[in-house]
């Protein structure tokens, strides 16, 4: 899967990946709002060869793809959408990008592909989104992309990759498709 943007390309992973993601999963201000040490090699190791192999399901029920800058092949981050199974109406998102890059819209942007991802080739009826409330870049950005609170949970532990982790005050935010679709036909907000 390929996604092009007006600034980026979303694409699949690869081994050679891993370096880029290591060196910004290691930066305190990316690390600011996932109450962990920095990610090993190991572990960013694990993390590609997860999401090559997810590329190779057949039927695909997760995208999470490389954030590159499509003019110079640049690795910013990644963005995933998964559900859990082709079947299923509802699924997540997730996404990061490398704090040398914030501030410039390419979240936003590469966001938007995802959704339409998870609505058209997953066809989704709604997307979830996770965020420690006081994430305050990650709370605008998807209120900009029409996300709706649907829960505020209170702090307690974890769950999935955060299980056994104590974790702050945090919303659940949801965009159906219907709000989805309305929101393409809106000015985009920057
Ligand atoms: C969450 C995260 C991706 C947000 O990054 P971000 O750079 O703030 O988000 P975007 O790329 O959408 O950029 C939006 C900002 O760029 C600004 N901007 C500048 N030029 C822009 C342009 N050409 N187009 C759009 N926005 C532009 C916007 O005004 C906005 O600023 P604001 O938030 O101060 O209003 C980033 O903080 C991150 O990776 N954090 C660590 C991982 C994380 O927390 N992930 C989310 C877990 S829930």
């Amino acid at each position: 899967m390929e996604k092009l943007t007006e600034r980026l390309l979303l694409r699949e992973f690869t081994k050679q990946d891993v370096d880029a993601i290591t060196e910004f999963r290691r930066d305190p201000r990316y690390l600011e709002y996932y109450y962990r040490p920095a990610y090993t090699r190991e572990e960013c190791v694990r993390f590609v060869e997860q999401c090559i192999a997810w590329s190779k399901e057949n039927p695909r029920c997760k995208f999470q793809l490389a954030i590159t800058n499509r003019s110079n092949g640049v690795l910013l981050g990644n963005c995933g959408v998964r559900t859990e199974s082709i079947e299923s109406r509802r699924g997540d998102i997730g996404y990061e990008l490398s704090p040398v890059y914030w501030g410039q819209g390419f979240a936003s942007e590469a966001v938007r592909s995802i959704l339409q991802i998870g609505f058209e080739d997953l066809d989704l009826d709604e997307i979830e989104a996770r965020c420690v409330v006081a994430n305050k870049r990650s709370v605008r950005l998807l209120r900009r992309l029409g996300f709706e609170e649907a829960e505020r949970v209170p702090p307690g532990p974890g769950r999935g990759e955060f299980a056994n982790r104590m974790l702050p005050e945090r919303y659940v935010f949801l965009l159906r498709r219907d709000k989805w679709i309305y929101s393409l036909f809106q000015p985009q907000e920057s």
